[in-house]
């Protein structure tokens, strides 16, 4: 009898050590708010499982969606052995960045309440159509929500995670904003691909690209902070001819000190890219106006590549863009429009008083 209380009186407190003992491991993590109402429940029974395991199961292939739409990662759990109650858990949807930075929180939910986080909020919701889904709901999806995300279930202190890969079907460009090379730190190429409505490329982002052929000989920076080229055909200048083609790696580089080019990523657009019909040709100033009137914008270089990749956007007349370059796009290849691959082509970035073309970006 004496043993028997003895156990009784000391469970809880326990489980109030095992709390805090994990609340101050997974501080980083800041999930604590997981397990604030714990000891309201039937304390024993959440934290004991009695040879009952907890799997979390969510898609093991990268899941490829489109900027703009809807996505649903999937993510299931089930109890070993099967359980004949239902029982109350909670759900956590974090992302991982890319750049190994802390992880973010996109969604929590206990039973139908839930709360979405940051550039999330609003966006995403559970989708729990059968038993023991909880798949994540990401809507309007933007650049910046390719990642790894985490789905974690926990009932009482058990806490089971799987993560799922969500990739951006998009393109990758070099970008060098004033066409001279080297001129960008890390953040100024974060910052100029965002100019261009695109995002730094990932490393994944980028080796797709050079799958499909990207060439590249001049350095840039990725969003993991590395300094990578894409080279398909090897040659001196581009890392010699002993190796053999790929990604060219300088690494890490110093965020601040060190200047490259910028792999940018854009995806696809609801919009429309179009060279704009106009009686004349104009300078750069008369044709960002000419856009407007016409009830749109000045196309940006991101927009051009996106529309070029995805809606085989193919014009063999050379036009302003919002950065002041110069560019035309080629789906189908055919003489006096550049390299018989297809492509964007670029003549850098010349006077703005020279008249030429205007692409211009609008919903219509
Ligand atoms: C995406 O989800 C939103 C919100 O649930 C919905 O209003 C919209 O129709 C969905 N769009 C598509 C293309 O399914
Ligand atoms: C473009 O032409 C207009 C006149 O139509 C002129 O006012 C403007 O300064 C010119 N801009 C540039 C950059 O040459």
């Amino acid at each position: 009898m004496y043993t028997t209380g003895g156990r009784m009186t000391w469970l809880p407190l326990l489980a109030v050590l095992l709390q805090l003992l994990r609340a101050c491991r997974t501080a980083p993590y800041s999930n604590g708010f997981f397990y604030h109402d714990i000891m309201n429940g039937n304390g024993n029974g959440e934290i004991y499982f009695n040879g009952v395991r907890l799997h979390v199961k969510a898609l093991e292939a990268p899941i490829f969606a489109a900027r703009g739409t809807n996505v649903t990662l999937p993510c299931h759990y089930y109890y070993e052995p099967r359980l004949s109650a239902p029982r109350r858990t909670r759900v956590k949807w974090s992302r991982l960045p890319v750049n190994g930075g802390e992880e973010t929180d996109v969604l929590v939910a206990i039973g139908l309440r839930h709360r979405s986080f940051g550039e999330y909020k609003g966006r995403v919701h559970l989708q729990q159509d059968s038993e023991g889904e909880v798949s994540l709901v990401i809507t309007q999806l933007r650049l910046a929500d390719t990642g790894r995300y985490r789905c974690e279930v926990i009932d009482g202190l058990e806490d089971e995670s799987s993560t799922v890969e969500l990739e951006l079907r998009g393109v990758v460009f070099p970008y060098q904003p004033t066409g001279r090379r080297y001129q960008l730190n890390f953040e100024a190429a974060q910052r100029v691909c965002e100019e261009q409505d695109a995002a730094l490329a990932t490393f994944e982002q980028l080796y797709a690209a050079w799958e499909e052929g990207l060439d590249w000989c001049n350095a840039g920076w990725l969003a993991d902070g590395t300094v990578q080229y894409p080279i398909t055909q090897t040659r001196e200048p581009c890392g010699g001819l002993g190796l053999a083609p790929g990604l060219r790696s300088y690494g890490p580089r110093h965020r601040q000190l060190h200047l490259y080019d910028a792999f940018c990523f854009s995806s696809s657009l609801r919009g429309k890219v179009y060279f704009l019909q106009h009686p004349h040709k104009l300078n750069f100033t008369e044709a960002r106006v000419a856009c407007e009137q016409d009830g749109a914008s000045i196309a940006r270089v991101g927009q051009l590549y996106a529309a070029w990749r995805f809606l085989d956007l193919d014009r063999c007349d050379a036009g302003w863009l919002a950065d002041g370059s110069l560019r035309y796009p080629i789906a189908f290849p055919r003489t006096n429009c550049g390299p018989l691959e297809p492509g964007v082509r670029t003549f850098g970035f010349p006077s703005r008083h020279q008249k030429h073309g205007v692409y211009c970006y609008g919903m219509r």
